[in-house]
């Protein structure tokens, strides 16, 4: 079957691509066999039936790199910082999940929900339970969708029912990882998932990082984000240079260790995360929502840290990685705005030299930065987070060899009178600052319809 649809996809951070009149072919093994102009498509395929889905559009499957499914209940609950909100809304959610067939339920919405939004891969946390850990997979295996899940380790400064020995908690995620990573062609994997250090004991994170290391496996948890959690572990690993450091001491970090949120992150963790490959999470809506901070994404991309972008659902309150790319522009808009205020205030102020400017305006990054549009946030929740799970070569571009992992999208639902604009860069701005959740008709993953919009 040969696809007609317009293309659109951001193969880089400043490149939009853009077939007005495009033709997509899949071939056996899920991958696009051919792409490019539809003319010229169809010419070299005459035999081939033709699907013309115009006037919808075709972007890649967005790939969220970060999100607590089992929160999904208690999305929204508003009002707290971090540590708080875990106490008050979120351990009481994850504790539930010892319930399996709760699980089963919440699994099966969320990624249904997931995948209406056009989120063809996801990274996720479960909950500490074994068994509702494996139920999700169970649930991304018979959906469709592409997986990164883990079973959230948690042995310390946890509620008693979230609490783990910690040899069970290493026993079980081992188990997790032999039954499920690299499972149906590497479409699910295993991230050994320590929560964050606060949580975690040095033997469960070395034990964690030695286990990702002989499965190949990948590794998630959390660094950075809010500011009693840093002062937490200062307090907690004495020892440590940094927060990243503590990571770092107990074998976490690597290229397949993915680090969300990465906001408050002294020069010194920036280059241990630059010099080990880790990646980093950007997860906009979550940092605003608990008030956690508005990270220098383009300064850390500029020092050439690798960066995706995920939902963090449920301190994200939507599934939709097109309101994620949204918020990511705000954010990046709000950061440098504020840079500038404050970088004039500090140009007129009396009694400081310039070279205390200079040191101020550096220790505060008052130097404004380029705000992030509508074509990086498009790279980051496609190519960008394929790169950070090394699949930079096979997901999120929509080029010959790559993974048929893309969305049919109807784009005059972000359009005010309905019309289908032709114009890629207005159409992929309204996407994501007005994004309708009703816009993704289908989603496929490796070329099989996981959604469909009746
Ligand atoms: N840090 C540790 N656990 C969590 C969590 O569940 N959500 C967020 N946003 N940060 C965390
Ligand atoms: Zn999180």
């Amino acid at each position: 079957m040969l696809i007609r649809a317009s293309l659109l996809s951001a193969p880089a951070l400043q490149e939009l691509h853009f077939e007005a009149d495009g033709g997509l072919l899949v071939d056996g093994q899920g991958a696009f066999s051919d792409t490019g102009r539809f003319e010229e498509v169809a010419a070299r395929h005459p035999e081939l039936p033709v699907e013309d889905l115009r006037p919808c559009w075709i972007l890649p499957g967005l790939v969220d790199l970060h999100a607590h499914l089992p929160q999904y209940e208690a999305v929204a609950a508003d009002g707290l910082e971090l540590l708080p909100w875990l106490e008050r809304h979120i351990f009481p959610a994850e504790a539930r999940f010892a319930d399996e067939a709760h699980a089963r339920a919440t699994a099966r919405r969320y990624l249904q929900d997931a995948l209406s939004l056009g989120t063809t891969t996801a990274v996720l946390y479960a909950t500490i339970h074994a068994e509702a850990t494996d139920v999700i997979f169970q649930e991304a295996e018979s959906c469709g969708i592409r997986a990164v899940i883990g079973k959230t380790m948690m042995d310390r400064h946890a509620p008693a029912a979230l609490c783990e020995d910690t040899r069970t908690s290493l026993r079980q995620s081992e188990e997790l990882c032999r039954a499920w990573h690299g499972r149906d062609g590497g479409r699910l994997q295993y991230a050994f998932t320590p929560r964050f250090a606060p949580s975690c004991s040095r033997e469960l994170m070395l034990g964690a990082g030695r286990l990702a290391q002989n499965y190949g496996a990948f590794i998630q948890t959390h660094l950075g984000e809010n500011l009693q959690e840093l002062e937490w572990v200062r307090e907690l690993f004495p020892e440590a240079d940094s927060y990243t450091d503590v990571y770092r001491r107990f074998g976490l970090l690597g290229p397949r260790t993915l680090l969300a949120h990465g906001i408050h992150l002294a020069p010194s963790e920036r280059n241990i995360i630059r010099e080990l490959g880790c990646n980093l999470v950007h997860c906009p809506s979550s940092n605003a929502f608990l008030q956690s901070g508005i990270m220098p994404l383009r300064r850390w991309m500029e020092e050439g840290l690798s960066v995706g972008m995920g939902t963090d659902v449920g301190a994200g309150p939507s599934l939709s990685m097109f309101r994620e790319m949204g918020e990511a522009c705000t954010a990046s808009k709000l950061k440098r705005a504020v840079q500038q205020v404050q970088s004039t205030h500090l140009k007129v102020m009396t009694g400081l030299s310039e070279d205390q400017k200079f040191q101020v305006s550096e220790a505060l990054d008052l130097n404004p930065a380029p705000a992030l549009d509508g074509t990086g946030a498009f790279y980051l929740a496609t190519r960008g987070g394929a790169m950070a799970l090394g699949l930079g070569d096979q997901l999120g571009a929509l080029g010959k060899g790559f993974q048929a992992d893309f969305l049919v999208v109807d784009v005059r639902l972000s359009d005010p009178f309905g019309q289908a604009s032709t114009d890629p860069a207005q159409v992929l701005s309204r996407l994501l600052y007005r994004s309708d959740p009703r816009m993704v008709q289908s989603a496929y993953v490796r070329g099989r319809r996981c959604f469909h919009r009746a």
